[in-house]
């Protein structure tokens, strides 16, 4: 097997810095490891293929979307059937009103919808329809969550030490960038993630002011951490009992764990829900869904390109095609797989592997094997340094993995080949790592 050479990625991103600030479309372009990432020429399937010539099997997705494979074939074929119409006209259409429909059909907590155009902004509609239904405003969210880019959504998730989190009962509010509004999370309540006791004592004192929780049914951004048994249930009576609205942001979980999201893969169905990334495997697009009491409680969901043909002709397209018996049942075989052989890898190589595969969701991490509780445990616990080098050096040999938090995706197009493929090079990684 040989390591790649990248020079063409290189050249294209020293121009690209002078155009770009950083020489990326997005900061998470960039990875941990190196100045630049790959640059792509063409994606076909499980795998990518960059500008030098070197193929990849992927599991970053393009950050979550592409769950059936890079250029699924009746996702674009819809969307170019679409574009023979007209890709935008602010206007209802037919299309609109089917895949409304649908929507309330495969999600547990859609009796309404709305459309929005990414998972930053289906955050801000449902913080903002909680707030407006309760007439309430403070809203408790998650340590080491991560709910897009907004100033309220992008707090405490660049942490990388429990220190900097400060004390459990009194965590700090740390902001994630230069230029977010000094006061940005004057209306959060941060929380310890999987701790319902912990929950029901910030909301018997502070239920007045409470207007929502929001989290992730399995806290994807850092880790991937699951829920305990029993917490979301916790969270659905909890939230029940004081007033609360309950938000699951299923941006990453929402049609990749089942149809129905991670509520339905739970069976534990909130007062809203946000969906982005795979709803429409690789079109921006986004969906708010909730109790119609709620989604109808006169908040506007503005925005020039919502609805927008395109996407829907996407939307309508992907959940068809995820409706087919035996999907889910592949992203789980999938999933076992690389699971059960990643833990061989653990035995041969005696280092501890965390593994997890939910759905399209593989979980992969080193340094820890039983599952941890929340953010603060998670780094503690985890040995980032050794995952990254992973990362990389697998990248050489052709496969990629998500260079921070352990969260790698499965699609419809992976095969056992690629699981072979995949191991056959963790292992090569282990050996050169770990000198055994
Ligand atoms: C859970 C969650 N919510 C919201 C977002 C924001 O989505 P977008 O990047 O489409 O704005 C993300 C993005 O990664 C996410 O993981």
């Amino acid at each position: 097997m040989k390591k790649y050479k990248i020079d063409g990625s290189e050249a294209i991103y020293e121009e690209l810095k002078e155009y770009l600030p950083g020489g990326v479309g997005s900061s998470f372009h960039k990875p941990k490891y190196r100045d630049y990432p790959v640059a792509i020429s063409y994606g076909k399937g499980s795998r990518l293929y960059d500008v030098d010539g070197n193929e990849y099997i992927d599991y970053i997705a393009g950050f979550g979307p592409m769950l059936l494979g890079y250029g699924p074939e009746n996702v674009n074929k819809a969307v170019q059937e679409q574009l023979k119409s007209g890709s935008h006209f602010s206007a209802p259409t037919m299309k609109m009103l089917e895949l409304s429909k649908l929507l309330t059909e495969v999600i547990p907590s859609a009796e309404m919808v709305c459309f929005q155009n990414s998972g930053t902004e289906v955050v801000m509609q449902a913080l903002r329809l909680a707030r407006a239904y309760t007439g309430k405003y403070k809203i408790i969210k998650f340590e080491g969550q991560y709910h897009g880019w907004a100033d309220e959504e992008k707090v405490t998730t660049t942490a990388s030490t429990v220190e900097e989190l400060g004390d459990r009962e009194h965590p700090n509010k740390i902001l994630a960038t230069k230029g977010m509004k000094p006061n940005s999370a004057d209306w959060l309540i941060l929380a310890p993630w999987n701790d319902l006791d912990y929950l029901e004592r910030i909301m018997k004192e502070q239920s007045d002011e409470i207007a929502a929780l929001i989290t992730e049914p399995i806290m994807c951004d850092s880790g991937p951490i699951l829920p305990k048994e029993g917490f979301l249930e916790g969270l659905r009576e909890l939230t029940d009992k004081y007033g609360i609205v309950l938000i699951f942001d299923e941006v990453i979980t929402g049609f990749r764990v089942s149809l129905g999201g991670a509520q339905g893969y739970y069976g534990v169905t909130p007062d809203i829900s946000t969906f982005a990334k795979a709803v429409t495997a690789g079109y921006p697009f986004g969906v708010v869904a909730g109790k119609k009491e709620i989604m109808s409680c006169g908040v506007p969901s503005s925005g020039t390109f919502n609805a927008n043909p395109i996407g829907v002709a996407a939307a309508l397209a992907t959940i068809r095609e995820l409706q087919t018996p035996g999907t889910y049942e592949h992203l789980q075989e999938i999933g076992n797989a690389l699971a059960a052989g990643f833990q061989k890898l653990a035995i041969r190589h005696k280092i501890k592997i965390y593994t997890r595969a939910i759905g399209g969701i593989f979980v992969l991490y080193f340094g820890f094997d039983e599952d941890v509780d929340d953010f603060r445990d998670w780094l503690t616990k985890a040995d980032t340094e050794f995952y990254e080098e992973f990362v990389k050096r697998c990248e050489e040999y052709g496969v990629r993995f998500t260079d921070d938090r352990g969260r790698e995706y499965i699609s419809t197009a992976h095969t056992m080949e690629d699981v072979d493929k995949t191991l056959q090079v963790a292992d090569i990684v282990l050996s050169e790592m770990l000198g055994d």
